[in-house]
């Protein structure tokens, strides 16, 4: 299909990961959320893996003070490569090599937390004029990949930024960027506002950004422009709502499920579940229901 005027191939991802993660202190008061493992991988990397299964190989991920760790691993490290060569351990080794040498990872530091649009503006000069992908780096989805791949495929069609979306219940509404929208088909919309964080009886939906963004460069312009917003921070969900006032944003519906890893609850829910999906874990099941049962 041929592309509309102006809209290029997304090739670019960007990982917001500089925020300091309070609501899972003290784990995180040394090492960032985002390096919390679910089962034996830190979040992020199921993020990066998700970039890359969406064809995504230039990812670009924002850090701050005390993400040291992300970055190391996702390099080499020849001892440990020394190690288990050494003690024939070659599953491990080569799981470790995959980790760096899969896609091509770029940092770059926002050196003050002042909200997700300014962490967003980080990746300007990295994007230059393309379109490019945001996924936070606190947020997992299941499964993984298919959703990027349609936000995408909507940018490629369309020109226009698209955002992934899906219903939350009413009491909740107030956790998220709500969106009017109107309807395409079925599971894309245009969106007419978008409003961050919204109280229960200002929210026009119950249709929530779940943290999946294909974006154009327009952004960036758009961000510089904002004054603060909720919580004093400089808020994507306000330059999205600019750009749905250009008639310039859609949103798809995502029906696959979410897992939010910056809370406690979510967090171990998450682990329990990613633990009952894997083959090599065998008995976590039954294991698990007779704790329950007990
Ligand atoms: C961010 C966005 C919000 C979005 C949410 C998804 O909020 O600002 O619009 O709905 O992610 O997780 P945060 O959770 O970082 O406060």
């Amino acid at each position: 299909m041929s592309r509309p005027v102006g809209s290029r191939l997304v090739r670019k991802a960007v990982i917001p990961a500089a925020g300091f993660g309070t609501r899972l202190l003290p784990a995180t008061k040394a090492q960032p959320k985002e390096m919390l493992p679910i089962v034996d991988r830190p979040a992020i990397q199921y993020v990066v893996e998700e970039a890359l299964q969406g064809e995504l190989h230039d990812i670009l991920i924002i850090t701050g003070k005390g993400k040291h760790a992300i970055e190391d691993h996702f390099d080499r490290n020849f001892e440990l490569e020394e190690e288990l060569r050494k003690s024939g351990k070659t599953h491990a080794l080569a799981e470790i090599r995959d980790l760096t040498t899969a896609g091509r990872i770029h940092y770059i530091r926002q050196n003050e937390l002042l909200g997700l649009g300014d962490a967003v503006r980080y990746a300007r000069d990295h994007v230059e004029a393309e379109p490019f992908a945001v996924l936070l780096g606190d947020t997992l989805l299941r499964p993984s990949g298919e959703c990027l791949r349609k936000l995408i495929s909507i940018h490629e069609r369309t020109g226009d930024a698209v955002l992934a979306v899906e219903e939350v219940p009413e009491d909740k509404v107030d956790r998220y960027g709500i969106l009017e929208v109107e309807s395409v088909e079925d599971s894309e919309y245009v969106v007419k506002r978008i409003i961050e964080k919204p109280k229960r009886e200002e929210a026009p939906s119950r249709l929530a950004a779940v943290g999946r963004y294909v974006l154009i460069p327009e952004i960036f312009e758009i961000i510089d422009g904002l004054p603060p917003g909720k919580n004093n921070e400089i808020q994507l969900t306000d330059a999205l709502h600019v750009l749905a006032t250009r008639g310039r944003l859609r949103a798809c519906r995502f029906s696959g499920k979410r897992y939010d890893v910056g809370n406690r609850f979510d967090y171990v829910l998450t682990t329990v579940e990613y633990a009952l999906d894997r083959p090599d874990l065998v008995g976590i099941r039954e294991a698990l229901m007779s704790i329950l049962k007990s």
